[in-house]
C-alpha cells in the first residue's frame, strides 16, 4: 500500500509517474511510522523521527557510501563531485532518497524532495532515524507490504519503468581519460583483439573534442569521424563519446551561440548568463529543467548519431564547478586583505580557500532556472540537474534515432532518472576496500530503479594493480556495466598492460559466457520492476546471519556471488543460508563443481579464477565466448544447474 503526504507546496521533480491522490501530510502521517514535525526556523525546517529497534536494519539511499544495512552513520543527499570516495564522505553523485526500514515494522519511505537532505541514521543517536531538510515542501511517500521485496516492486511501479540499456552494453569497455587521437583507439582496439580479449565499446573521453567543447570533434586528431566510427564498426566496436554539462563560453561556438541567443542557459541574479569553470574554462550551463532548453540541448547529440554513435556517457552534472569568476574575486579581496603584506601565510585557511573555489556552495545559491515562466533557485532543485540533462538526451533520442537502441549513462542523478539512463559511479580509485563498495552499492541502486549500473573497474584514480584488477574485473563480470576506465597520469590499465594476459583473456571470457543469461536476468528485472542484485537479508528473511552479510550478493533467482575483494588473499569465506553449488569458471575453460552445504565455508580462488554459487534447484545457461557480443552463438548454449 502507498499513501502520498503532501508538505507545503513541493516542486514537482516527475520522479513519481503514477498518479496518488496526496493527503495533507501535517494532519494524515501516520504515527506508528515516525513523528514529523516542521517549523520556519531555517536549519531543518522538515523534520521526520523514528525510533528504531535493536534489530531494525535500514536499506537503500542508492549511490551512498558505506554499507547496505546504512544503519550508524549520516549521509547527506547533495550531488557532489567528490573523487575521493573515503569512509567519511555523506554525498556521492547522487541523491537518491528512498529507505526502507525492516524490522518489527516493515515500511519504506521516499522524500520526493529535490535540495539538500540529510540522513542520519543511528549516528548521533543509535536508535535515532532522523530524516531533515531546510524546507518544509516536499512529498512523503510512504510503502507498506508483506515483506522488502514487495515494498521495492511497489515502489518501482510508481517511479515508473527502469531504461532498458542495448544488448551490446553488456559486452566488456575499455576506457581511459587520456586517449587523445584515432591512433589511441585503434591500438586499444588491435590489442584486444590480436591478443583475443572479448572487446565491444571503446570509451572516447574529453580528449576527442576540440578544446573540450560538447558536440565538437578535434578534426586534428580524428579527421574524418563518420569514417572513423565505421571503421570501428566494422571491427564490431561502439565508440561511446563523453558529454559534459558545461558548454564553453565562445564567441562563434554555434551551442553556445545558440543558448545565449535563446536564453537556454542558467541566469544569474541580474539575468546575465552564470559562468563556471570546468574542463575548458568558462561555460554555461544549459538551463535542463527548463523544457524548451531540454529539448534544445538533447537534439545537439543529433550529429554524432548522424555519424553513427550508439552510445553517450554524461558527465560532470552535479553540476560540477572548478570555480566561478565571483569565487575568484571573493579569492584575490582575501588575498589582498588577508595575505598579501603577511611574511608568514595562514596556510590552512589558504588551502580551505583554494579547495573550496570548486564546487563551492555559495555559486549554487547563485544561479536560476526558468521553469515554466518561473524562476528557480538552483539550490532549490540542485538535486534534478544530472537527471535532467540524461533526460534531455533520452527524449532527443527518441525524436532522433526512434529506431536505435542507445546507450546512455550519467554520473550524477536523482530518482527518475532511472527512466532514462543507468549510472556509473564515478571517480573511485584502485583501492582493494572500492571493490567491496561496487558490490554494496548494486542492491542499493537497484532498489531505486537502477539497474544498468557499474563502476570503474580497476579504480579511477590512483596505480592499479595487476591482482586488483583482476580481482575487480571477477566482480565486473556480473555487473551490467563492465568497463575499465582510469585517469589521465595513473599507471596504464588495459588488460594487455600486465603479464600473463591469458588470465585476464579467461576472466573476461566467463562474461561472454553468461552475457545471454544476464542480459535475459536484467531484463526481466526491467520490465517486472524487480532487482537484479539483491542483499541476502531480502531472501533468506528469517536467517540472523545472512541478514548482516554484506559482501555476498544474490543474483536474480538463480545465483549468489561472492567475489574476492583483499590482496593476497587465496579465497574467502562465504557464508551459505541454504545448500549450493559453488562453480569456478577454470582458466582453461572447464567448470569445477562441488555442492556445499548451508554454513560458512572457505573457498580458494585464484586470481584467474572466477567463482559463482548456484541454488538449489536452478540452472543457468552458458555459451561458448566469442570476441564481441554480436558474435556470440546462442546454439552453443548448455545449462549448468543443480536439481
Ligand atoms: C570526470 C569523470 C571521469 C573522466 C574525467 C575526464 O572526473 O568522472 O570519468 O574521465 O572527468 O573527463
Amino acid at each position: 500500500m502507498i499513501r502520498k503526504f503532501r508538505f507545503g507546496k513541493p516542486f514537482d521533480t516527475e520522479a513519481v509517474v503514477e498518479h496518488i491522490e496526496a493527503e495533507n501530510g501535517i494532519e494524515k502521517f501516520d504515527n506508528r511510522y515516525g513523528e514529523i514535525s516542521i517549523t520556519d526556523a531555517g536549519d531543518s525546517a522538515f523534520c521526520y523521527r523514528y525510533t528504531m529497534s535493536d534489530n531494525d536494519a535500514v536499506y537503500g539511499l542508492g549511490e551512498a557510501n558505506r554499507g547496505i544495512n546504512k544503519r550508524g552513520y549520516i549521509y547527506v543527499s547533495n550531488c557532489s563531485d567528490d573523487p575521493i570516495h573515503t569512509e567519511d564522505k555523506l554525498s556521492l553523485y547522487g541523491a537518491h532518497n528512498f529507505i526502507i526500514v525492516d524490522g518489527n515494522d516493515k515500511f519504506a519511505l521516499f522524500f520526493d524532495y529535490p535540495s539538500e537532505m540529510t540522513f542520519d541514521i543511528g549516528f548521533n543517536k543509535q536508535d535515532l532515524l532522523f530524516v531533515g531538510c531546510n524546507k518544509y515542501d516536499l512529498d512523503l511517500y510512504l510503502i507498506t507490504a508483506e515483506s522488502i521485496l514487495d515494498i521495492v516492486k511497489e515502489f518501482r511501479t510508481i517511479i515508473g519503468q527502469s531504461y532498458l540499456a542495448p544488448k551490446f552494453a553488456f559486452g566488456y569497455g575499455q576506457s581511459r581519460w587520456g586517449y587523445k587521437n584515432a591512433e589511441d583507439f585503434r591500438e586499444v582496439v588491435s590489442k584486444h583483439r590480436a591478443n583475443n580479449i572479448p572487446l565491444d565499446m571503446v570509451y572516447m573521453d574529453i580528449d576527442y573534442m576540440d578544446s573540450y567543447k560538447d558536440f565538437t570533434i578535434d578534426s586534428k586528431r580524428i579527421p574524418d569521424f563518420t569514417a572513423f566510427v565505421n571503421e570501428m564498426k566494422n571491427e564490431k566496436i561502439h565508440l561511446i563519446p563523453i558529454i559534459d554539462a558545461g558548454v564553453k563560453v565562445q564567441p562563434g561556438y554555434d551551442v553556445y551561440e545558440e543558448g545565449k541567443a535563446n536564453d537556454y542557459f542558467c541566469k544569474r541574479e541580474d539575468g546575465t548568463d552564470f559562468e563556471a569553470a570546468v574542463w575548458p574554462g568558462l561555460t554555461c550551463l544549459p538551463d535542463v529543467l527548463n523544457p524548451e532548453a531540454r529539448a534544445w540541448f538533447g537534439e545537439k547529440y543529433s550529429s554524432l548519431i548522424d555519424a553513427g554513435i550508439d552510445g553517450f556517457w554524461n558527465d560532470m552534472n552535479e553540476p560540477a564547478i572548478f570555480y566561478t569568476p565571483e569565487g575568484v574575486e571573493d579569492f584575490k579581496q582575501f588575498y589582498d586583505e588577508s595575505i598579501k603584506d603577511l611574511k608568514e601565510i595562514p596556510s590552512f585557511e589558504l588551502v580551505g580557500r583554494t579547495v573550496g573555489l570548486a564546487n563551492n556552495k555559495n555559486d549554487y545559491d547563485s544561479f536560476y532556472h526558468s521553469i515554466n515562466g518561473e524562476r528557480v533557485c538552483h539550490k532549490d532543485v540542485h538535486n534534478l540537474y544530472g537527471y535532467n540533462m540524461t533526460r534531455a538526451a533520452s527524449e532527443a533520442f527518441g525524436k532522433i534515432a526512434p529506431d536505435k537502441d542507445i546507450l546512455l549513462f550519467s554520473r550524477s542523478s536523482y530518482i527518475g532518472m532511472h527512466r532514462y539512463g543507468g549510472i556509473w559511479t564515478g571517480d573511485n580509485n584502485s583501492w582493494w576496500s572500492h571493490i567491496l563498495l561496487n558490490l554494496k552499492m548494486l542492491p542499493s541502486l537497484n532498489m531505486c530503479g537502477f539497474l544498468y549500473i557499474g563502476a570503474d573497474l580497476g579504480g579511477f584514480g590512483c596505480n592499479t594493480s595487476r591482482d586488483l584488477l583482476l580481482r575487480w574485473l571477477a566482480l565486473g563480470v556480473f555487473t551490467p556495466l563492465m568497463r575499465n576506465h582510469s585517469a589521465d597520469g595513473t599507471r596504464r590499465q588495459e588488460v594487455y598492460q600486465f603479464e600473463h594476459i591469458e588470465d585476464f583473456r579467461a576472466v573476461i571470457n566467463v562474461r561472454y559466457r553468461l552475457i545471454p543469461y544476464l542480459y535475459e536476468c536484467y531484463k526481466n528485472a526491467v520490465i517486472n520492476n524487480d532487482m537484479m542484485f539483491k542483499p541476502l537479508a531480502f531472501v533468506y528473511t528469517e536467517d540472523r546471519i545472512a541478514r548482516t552479510v554484506e559482501d555476498q550478493l544474490l543474483l536474480s533467482d538463480e545465483l549468489m556471488i561472492a567475489p574476492v575483494y583483499t590482496q593476497n588473499a587465496i579465497g574467502r569465506y562465504v557464508y551459505l543460508s541454504e545448500e549450493m553449488m559453488f562453480i569456478k569458471f577454470m582458466p582453461d575453460g572447464s567448470i569445477n563443481k562441488q555442492i556445499l552445504d548451508a554454513g560458512h565455508h572457505f573457498i580458494e580462488v585464484a586470481l584467474n579464477e572466477v567463482p559463482l554459487f548456484i541454488r538449489k534447484n536452478q540452472k543457468i545457461s552458458i555459451v561458448k565466448p566469442a570476441r564481441c557480443v554480436d558474435e556470440i552463438d546462442i546454439s552453443t548454449a548448455e545449462f549448468i544447474g543443480y536439481c
